[in-house]
Protein backbone atom coordinates (compact mmCIF):
# COMPACT_ATOMS: atom_id res chain seq x y z
CA UNK A 1 0.00 0.00 0.00
CA UNK A 2 1.15 3.51 -0.88
CA UNK A 3 0.56 5.85 1.77
CA UNK A 4 -0.02 10.14 0.27
CA UNK A 5 0.02 12.39 2.91
CA UNK A 6 -1.86 15.62 1.62
CA UNK A 7 -0.47 18.45 3.42
CA UNK A 8 -1.25 22.34 3.49
CA UNK A 9 -1.26 25.06 6.18
CA UNK A 10 -4.68 25.09 8.08
CA UNK A 11 -6.22 21.66 6.84
CA UNK A 12 -8.95 22.96 5.84
CA UNK A 13 -9.41 24.02 2.22
CA UNK A 14 -6.38 22.68 -0.20
CA UNK A 15 -4.98 19.26 1.51
CA UNK A 16 -8.71 18.40 2.25
CA UNK A 17 -10.00 19.27 -1.12
CA UNK A 18 -6.83 17.24 -2.43
CA UNK A 19 -7.17 14.14 0.04
CA UNK A 20 -11.10 14.31 -1.31
CA UNK A 21 -9.90 14.28 -4.87
CA UNK A 22 -7.37 11.71 -4.82
CA UNK A 23 -9.26 8.89 -2.96
CA UNK A 24 -11.92 9.66 -5.74
CA UNK A 25 -9.77 9.07 -8.28
CA UNK A 26 -8.13 5.95 -6.34
CA UNK A 27 -11.79 4.31 -6.49
CA UNK A 28 -12.66 5.45 -9.76
CA UNK A 29 -9.27 3.41 -10.95
CA UNK A 30 -10.15 0.16 -8.75
CA UNK A 31 -6.71 1.31 -6.98
CA UNK A 32 -8.16 1.32 -3.84
CA UNK A 33 -6.00 -1.81 -2.73
CA UNK A 34 -3.05 0.16 -3.96
CA UNK A 35 -3.20 3.82 -3.05
CA UNK A 36 -4.53 5.78 0.42
CA UNK A 37 -4.66 9.33 1.18
CA UNK A 38 -4.58 11.09 4.02
CA UNK A 39 -4.30 15.19 5.10
CA UNK A 40 -2.65 17.25 7.86
CA UNK A 41 -1.66 20.83 8.61
CA UNK A 42 1.44 22.44 9.02
CA UNK A 43 -0.14 24.72 11.63
CA UNK A 44 -2.64 23.14 14.83
CA UNK A 45 -4.29 26.83 14.31
CA UNK A 46 -7.86 25.09 12.88
CA UNK A 47 -7.07 21.70 15.00
CA UNK A 48 -10.31 19.87 15.33
CA UNK A 49 -12.05 22.59 12.46
CA UNK A 50 -14.22 21.04 9.41
CA UNK A 51 -13.26 22.07 6.08
CA UNK A 52 -13.82 25.85 5.22
CA UNK A 53 -17.93 25.92 3.44
CA UNK A 54 -16.03 27.06 0.80
CA UNK A 55 -14.08 24.34 0.07
CA UNK A 56 -17.49 21.89 1.16
CA UNK A 57 -19.37 24.29 -1.08
CA UNK A 58 -17.10 23.72 -3.97
CA UNK A 59 -16.36 19.92 -3.61
CA UNK A 60 -20.45 19.41 -3.34
CA UNK A 61 -20.10 20.84 -6.64
CA UNK A 62 -17.71 18.64 -8.13
CA UNK A 63 -20.35 15.53 -6.08
CA UNK A 64 -17.39 15.31 -3.81
CA UNK A 65 -17.91 15.50 0.17
CA UNK A 66 -15.36 16.40 2.75
CA UNK A 67 -17.58 17.00 5.52
CA UNK A 68 -16.45 14.03 7.86
CA UNK A 69 -12.03 15.57 7.51
CA UNK A 70 -11.30 17.02 10.52
CA UNK A 71 -8.02 19.56 11.05
CA UNK A 72 -5.42 18.03 12.58
CA UNK A 73 -1.52 18.96 12.81
CA UNK A 74 1.35 16.63 11.23
CA UNK A 75 3.11 14.31 13.76
CA UNK A 76 6.18 12.36 13.72
CA UNK A 77 3.50 9.55 12.62
CA UNK A 78 2.35 11.08 9.92
CA UNK A 79 6.16 11.49 8.18
CA UNK A 80 6.82 8.07 8.93
CA UNK A 81 3.30 6.47 7.23
CA UNK A 82 3.85 8.96 4.34
CA UNK A 83 5.69 7.25 1.21
CA UNK A 84 5.06 10.61 -0.58
CA UNK A 85 4.14 14.25 0.91
CA UNK A 86 2.56 16.54 -1.70
CA UNK A 87 2.58 20.08 -0.67
CA UNK A 88 0.41 23.02 -1.80
CA UNK A 89 3.05 26.31 -1.72
CA UNK A 90 6.48 26.97 -0.87
CA UNK A 91 6.05 27.85 3.03
CA UNK A 92 4.25 24.21 3.30
CA UNK A 93 7.80 23.09 1.68
CA UNK A 94 9.86 24.81 4.02
CA UNK A 95 7.84 24.39 7.21
CA UNK A 96 7.88 20.41 6.22
CA UNK A 97 11.80 20.22 5.75
CA UNK A 98 12.09 21.56 9.24
CA UNK A 99 9.97 19.68 10.97
CA UNK A 100 10.92 16.27 9.21
CA UNK A 101 12.62 14.10 11.69
CA UNK A 102 15.13 12.55 9.28
CA UNK A 103 16.48 13.66 5.84
CA UNK A 104 14.32 10.47 4.20
CA UNK A 105 11.22 12.02 5.55
CA UNK A 106 12.26 15.62 4.10
CA UNK A 107 12.86 13.83 0.76
CA UNK A 108 9.50 12.53 0.79
CA UNK A 109 8.19 16.64 0.69
CA UNK A 110 7.25 17.80 -3.08
CA UNK A 111 5.23 20.44 -4.33
CA UNK A 112 1.83 19.39 -6.18
CA UNK A 113 2.27 21.57 -9.03
CA UNK A 114 5.81 20.51 -9.69
CA UNK A 115 4.32 17.43 -11.77
CA UNK A 116 2.45 19.57 -14.34
CA UNK A 117 4.48 20.59 -17.44
CA UNK A 118 4.82 24.45 -17.21
CA UNK A 119 3.58 24.55 -13.72
CA UNK A 120 6.84 23.28 -12.02
CA UNK A 121 7.60 25.40 -8.83
CA UNK A 122 4.23 27.11 -9.01
CA UNK A 123 1.96 27.20 -5.82
CA UNK A 124 -1.39 26.25 -5.36
CA UNK A 125 -2.16 29.56 -3.40
CA UNK A 126 -4.24 29.62 -0.53
CA UNK A 127 -8.32 30.21 -0.87
CA UNK A 128 -8.62 31.01 2.53
CA UNK A 129 -7.13 34.61 1.32
CA UNK A 130 -7.88 34.50 -2.36
CA UNK A 131 -11.61 33.04 -2.20
CA UNK A 132 -11.07 31.30 -5.25
CA UNK A 133 -11.95 27.86 -4.32
CA UNK A 134 -12.70 26.49 -7.84
CA UNK A 135 -9.44 27.24 -8.99
CA UNK A 136 -7.87 25.62 -6.18
CA UNK A 137 -10.09 22.51 -7.45
CA UNK A 138 -9.24 23.16 -10.96
CA UNK A 139 -5.83 23.28 -10.04
CA UNK A 140 -5.56 19.58 -7.87
CA UNK A 141 -7.96 17.78 -10.71
CA UNK A 142 -5.19 18.69 -13.17
CA UNK A 143 -2.42 18.02 -11.00
CA UNK A 144 -3.57 14.38 -9.03
CA UNK A 145 -4.24 12.56 -11.66
CA UNK A 146 -0.72 12.62 -13.22
CA UNK A 147 0.61 12.44 -9.66
CA UNK A 148 -1.34 9.15 -9.41
CA UNK A 149 0.01 7.83 -12.42
CA UNK A 150 3.29 9.00 -11.53
CA UNK A 151 3.56 6.69 -8.64
CA UNK A 152 1.44 3.42 -10.08
CA UNK A 153 4.39 3.16 -12.03
P1 LIG B 1 -5.40 25.85 3.99
O1 LIG B 1 -6.00 27.30 4.26
O2 LIG B 1 -3.94 25.89 4.39
O3 LIG B 1 -5.56 25.64 2.52
O4 LIG B 1 -6.22 24.90 4.83
C1 LIG B 1 -5.84 27.99 5.49
C2 LIG B 1 -6.70 27.77 6.53
C3 LIG B 1 -6.57 28.46 7.72
C4 LIG B 1 -5.54 29.37 7.87
C5 LIG B 1 -4.67 29.58 6.81
C6 LIG B 1 -4.82 28.88 5.64
N1 LIG B 1 -5.38 30.08 9.06
O5 LIG B 1 -4.50 30.97 9.12
O6 LIG B 1 -6.10 29.82 10.03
Amino acid sequence: MQHVLFVCLGNICRSPMAEAIFNDLVEKRQLTDKFTAISVATSPEEEGNHPHPGALKTMRAHGLDASQHRSRPITAADFEWADTIITMDHSNVANLQRMAPSAADRDKVKLCLDILPGREGDAIDDPWYTHKFELTYQELAAALPAWLDALNQ
